[in-house]
């Protein structure tokens, strides 16, 4: 079982609460940056519970595929659309890493906290880079390793000694989600290994947008 899957119920709560909820506000920062024009079609690759597929629509009229790996994670997302969202939504089990659309499909796509998870990041990318028309944009949402030293730290002890605890002593046993979080801390990209991962995909134009001071990116690159 994808170990999405065993904390799915518990998601959302437990990232709002250790982003104090930021999370929220860097999805909807992102899709005001990202700008999409209605009547776009938009891949949210990784959707998990939704959040990124929510800001988007906010922001504009789109018309969104969102693909997860867990159906666990795409039936919280179902439960959290209340009304009838056939005319601007589709859900889909699929795997980013072979994803099953055509090449230039999609006028954009985003993928938010996505990227450490995925066996090979590259490939990923090559298939969003893949199935993007060109001209099409990329917003890649993740936590990341600070350019600034002092906030390296501050970032390493908050995950280190408030996500992993907290998050096992909340979910009352040991998660695997949790743990593996804590274990790819060291791992988190720097915002220049994440323009050169999307550069080498292919994107152009690719440039970071900070926030929560510089502990989250979201990288944009054009196809
Ligand atoms: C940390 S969650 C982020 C969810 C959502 N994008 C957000 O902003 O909250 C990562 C998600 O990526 C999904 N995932 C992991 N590997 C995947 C893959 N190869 N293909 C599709 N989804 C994948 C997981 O099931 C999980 O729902």
């Amino acid at each position: 079982m994808n170990m999405f899957s065993q904390v799915a119920e518990q998601y959302d709560t437990l990232n709002h609460m250790f982003s104090l909820w930021g999370d929220l506000r860097w999805r909807k920062a992102s899709a005001r940056l990202l700008n999409f024009s209605e009547d776009d079609h938009v891949l949210d690759f990784g959707c998990g519970t939704g959040d990124f597929t929510f800001a988007l629509r906010k922001h504009s009229a789109l018309y969104i595929t969102a693909i997860d790996l867990s159906p666990e994670m795409l039936d919280l997302m179902k439960k959290k659309t209340d009304n009838d969202t056939s005319n601007w939504l589709e859900l889909m089990a699929a795997d980013g890493e072979d994803l099953p659309f055509d090449e230039n499909t999609f006028d954009g796509a985003v993928a938010g906290f996505v990227g450490r998870n995925l066996l090979d990041l590259h490939q990923g990318l090559s298939e969003i880079h893949r199935v993007v028309k060109p001209d099409g944009r990329i917003g890649f949402l993740e936590f990341c390793k600070p350019d600034n030293g002092l906030m390296r730290v501050v970032s390493w002890l908050y995950f280190r000694l408030v996500v992993a605890p907290f998050g096992n002593l909340f979910m009352g046993k040991s998660v695997p989600a949790y743990r593996y979080l804590i274990d790819t801390i060291e791992a988190f990209y720097s915002t220049g290994e994440m323009r050169s991962f999307l550069s080498g995909a292919g994107f152009r134009h690719v440039y970071t947008v900070y926030f929560n001071f510089g502990t989250v990116a979201l990288t944009v690159g054009t196809k």
